[in-house]
């Protein structure tokens, strides 16, 4: 009977992924560096394919384990940790690799710290995953196994790099736009539709407190029962400078109205950018 090689892949986790289930839970989840294995290990075992999985604190331990895969294993999964963001010891080794990687990330990392938003590894993995908690891990072997429609067979590019450099873009202040509309000149009332209408320019933009310059408010003169940036107080936004003021008093323009112009570093084009108009608002934007 003729033998059939069975796919092996390597899981490296690194630095302080031994402390998940009490780390950082509301980053990194619940579940232990334990379960997640476990649950890897059923996944490949559903997919018919073997799995190694190790963690290590030591960068050096971690490329050890990458220059000895080759020839052992078919592909490799690695949450560096930490090392993703600085450690070019970590890419060299990943980037002589002939075996296709998968950078998994619990995290969002685009969506956190300033530093956390650069992998210099991503450049040299075939894919990344990244802020899909412990499933990342799951479909990162489904792809490397090959299942349907998560193949990592090599394809041809669609077109020209997304950033000709191949390193992510720098970020950039840009300007997000928002308003919201019939909002009754009450204190209450107010700070309710103004945060409201702040969590969405921040969630719809991946935008984080501290990558805040600057937030504007213009309210309709119907609206003076507070100082809107008040809200923003309230949501903990203690170090972004405010300012208030009154729209043009333009006759026929839509009443009960708050207006924002919130500067933001973020790493998205101007065509990239989600501006939130909410309720009767959305006819100030078309
Ligand atoms: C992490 C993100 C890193 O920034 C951090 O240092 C980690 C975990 C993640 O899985 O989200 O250790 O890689």
């Amino acid at each position: 009977m003729e033998k059939v090689n069975k796919i092996r892949l390597l899981l490296l986790h690194g630095p302080n992924l031994n402390l998940l289930g009490r780390r950082e839970q509301r980053f990194y989840g619940t579940l232990t560096l334990e379960e997640i294995n476990a649950a890897v290990r059923q996944e490949a075992g559903r997919l018919g394919v073997a799995i190694d999985c190790h963690q290590t604190n030591h960068e050096g331990a971690l490329i050890d384990l990458i220059h000895s895969a080759e020839g052992n294993y078919q592909g490799i999964i690695i949450n560096p940790g930490a090392l993703a963001h600085y450690s070019l010891a970590l890419r060299d080794a990943l980037a002589e690799t002939e075996l296709p990687v998968i950078e998994v990330h619990l995290s969002n990392i685009y969506a956190r710290e300033n530093f956390r938003r650069r992998s210099v590894i991503a450049p040299v993995v075939k894919g990344q995953i990244s802020g899909l908690g412990h499933q990342g891990y799951l479909l990162a072997v489904r792809a490397l196994a090959g299942e349907e429609g998560a193949s990592f067979q090599p394809q041809e590019p669609p077109g020209p790099p997304c950033w000709p450099s191949g390193e992510p873009p720098e970020h950039r202040l840009r300007g997000i736009r928002g308003a919201t509309a019939a909002i009754a000149n009450d204190e209450a009332k107010i700070l309710e539709a103004t945060a409201a209408l702040l969590e969405q320019m921040v969630t719809a933009n991946a935008v984080a407190k501290e990558d805040i310059a600057a937030v504007i408010f213009s309210l309709t003169s119907d609206l003076n029962a507070v100082f809107p940036a008040k809200a923003a107080r309230q949501m903990g936004w203690t170090q972004v400078p405010l300012f208030c003021c009154t729209e043009v008093d333009v006759p026929g323009a839509l009443p009960g109205c708050i207006r924002v112009l919130m500067l933001a570093h973020t790493s998205r084009r101007p065509d990239q950018i989600s501006h939130v108009y909410l309720g009767e608002a959305a006819s100030l934007r078309r």
